[in-house]
């Protein structure tokens, strides 16, 4: 099982606030059956340059390998494969970036895109459009159930007819106010693989495994293949 939007890398975002939280994550994760992880803490543009966030998130993973190589053999064993990305938001000059590529997932051409929590218009949509064609990158829609209640139908037609991939986060599985709409998502092939969006070990924790357990109740063996092959196949393409 693959998880493709973690916020694992200590001291990185709001995130893992130290290596410590990070271990446990990644044992959770485990435990659940995960053996692959994307990193993928947030990068705002507008907050700070490519260069200074890729220095940072160099030093927080190589922490966090330190702290890995330092467990016993045994220990070690028992957590998943990482792989680095980042989880990117949108803003207007997305499409000029010529580091985009470097934000990808793992040796991928998937960018794991954060959309705004605004209505949307035809110049994102158009955006997305420029970043498939300029770079040949596939844009990741993460978290598709936080942004609906402010979309238009027709907005969101246009993001369902993009055909590419797009996240449900696992919270809104497992969330009785939000349980419908998440199914409702993956029967109508709006939503194509699951993903923790995990912070850290209290409120916003690993949980793969009950989200994919409503999965496999609702529509069974098929339907949460399906969702199991997106989330691997996306991040080691
Ligand atoms: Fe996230």
């Amino acid at each position: 099982m693959t998880d493709l939007h973690t916020h694992i890398l200590p001291a990185m975002d709001d995130g893992a606030e130290d290596v410590k939280t990070s271990i446990d994550m990644l044992r959770a994760e485990f435990c659940d059956g995960v053996d692959v992880v994307a990193l993928t803490p947030h990068f705002y543009r507008h907050r700070e340059d490519p260069e200074k966030f890729f220095r940072r998130r160099e030093k927080s993973y190589a922490m966090l390998k330190a702290a890995i190589n330092a467990l016993k053999q045994g220990e070690k064993e028992k957590l998943p494969e990482l792989v680095l990305g980042a989880e990117v938001a949108w803003w207007p000059g997305i499409a000029d970036m010529d580091e985009l590529e470097l934000l990808c997932i793992g040796d991928t051409q998937n960018l794991l895109l954060e959309l705004p929590f605004a209505p949307w218009d035809a110049g994102i949509i158009n955006n997305i459009y420029n970043i498939m064609g300029k770079f040949g990158i596939t844009p990741v829609i993460a978290h598709i159930e936080r942004y609906l209640h402010m979309q238009s139908k027709s907005v969101l037609r246009d993001i369902f007819s993009l055909d590419v991939p797009i996240q449900l986060g696992c919270e809104s599985l497992l969330h009785p106010a939000l349980r419908g709409t998440a199914l409702k998502l993956i029967k109508r092939d709006n939503a194509h693989f699951v993903a923790s969006d995990c912070h850290n070990m209290s409120d916003r924790r690993p949980n793969m495994k009950p989200a994919l357990d409503v999965v496999y109740k609702k529509f069974g063996d098929d339907i949460t293949d399906s969702l199991l092959y997106c989330a691997e196949s996306l991040a080691k393409e």
